[in-house]
């Protein structure tokens, strides 16, 4: 049921095909939220999933490339919240390229904002997996559930979605967000998943690599906030595994 408070509220979520953002849109509309959202090409496949969600309440989409800056001028008209999700997919042809980009785009906004007097907040998520509404599985849930070597901070995306609107809703709110539910090891999540999943075979045995995980990327700020996650390591990976079933990538 929609929330009474955000009734009358416009939202613009730039990138809302994909993996993040149509669940985000999902969140807003069941809030009560209206919302504008972009996609490149709008009528491709691809977006029959955003078309499904015009059920929970008021979803336009755009056409609009980053780009072209004026594609953005109908979205974005009327939007007391924008969030921005789209991004340039560097990371196949240029894995330095990726986060080099980011740091340079962030910089931009942060400067612009400033400059312009906007309210921007932004929120750094770990490694984001749970079921998605998007038709392909995304990259990062491939990732998560591969078991590559090394740290590992993972959160559920309807906790990203959540943090999200969290924030924005927030008065106090102000500055950069790390949103991360759970760090761990690869051997630690190997020893966990063999456990919970034996019939996957697990590798869990590693006798090179630290156990424990070597990096602990800290919620602290979001959570002093007054933001409590809603999913725990169990539980995402339930719904995960539940998910590649459903999709067919993972046997029983
Ligand atoms: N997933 C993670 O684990 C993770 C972790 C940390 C940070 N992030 C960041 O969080 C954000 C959302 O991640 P996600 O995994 O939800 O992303 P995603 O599913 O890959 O979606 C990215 C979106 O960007 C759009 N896009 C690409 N190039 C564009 C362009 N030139 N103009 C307009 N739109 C364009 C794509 O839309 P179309 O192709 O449909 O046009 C796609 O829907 C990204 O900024 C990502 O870098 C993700």
């Amino acid at each position: 049921m929609a929330n009474v408070k955000h009734i009358g509220k416009k939202a613009c979520v730039i990138g809302g095909s994909g993996f993040m953002a149509s669940l985000l849109i999902k969140q807003l509309l069941q809030k009560g939220y209206a919302v504008n959202t972009t996609v490149r090409d709008p009528v491709i496949p691809k977006k029959c999933q955003l078309l499904l969600l015009q059920r929970l309440g008021k979803l336009k989409i755009f056409g609009a490339d980053l780009t072209v800056e004026e594609d953005f001028n109908a979205p974005l008209s009327g939007s007391q919240l924008v969030f921005l999700f789209a991004t340039p997919n560097f990371s196949s042809e240029d894995p330095e390229g990726y986060p080099a980009s980011k740091a340079l785009a962030k910089k931009a906004a942060w400067k612009f904002a400033e400059e312009n007097g906007i309210d921007l907040i932004t929120v750094i998520p770990t490694l984001t997996i749970g079921p998605s509404i998007t038709l392909d599985i995304p990259t990062s849930v491939g990732l998560a559930t591969s078991l590559i070597t090394g740290s590992i901070s993972i959160t559920h995306v309807e906790d990203i979605c959540r943090a999200h609107i969290f924030v924005a809703e927030k008065e106090s709110a102000s500055g950069r967000y790390i949103v991360c539910a759970h760090n761990t090891s690869v051997p630690e999540l190997a020893g966990f998943l063999s456990q919970r999943y034996p019939q996957y075979k697990i590798q869990s045995e590693f006798d090179d690599i630290a156990y424990k995980t070597k990096l602990a990327i800290s919620s602290e700020k979001l959570i002093k906030e007054g933001f409590s996650f809603k999913y725990g390591i169990e539980e995402i990976f339930y719904q995960t595994v539940e998910y590649l079933r459903s999709k067919g990538a993972l046997k029983n």
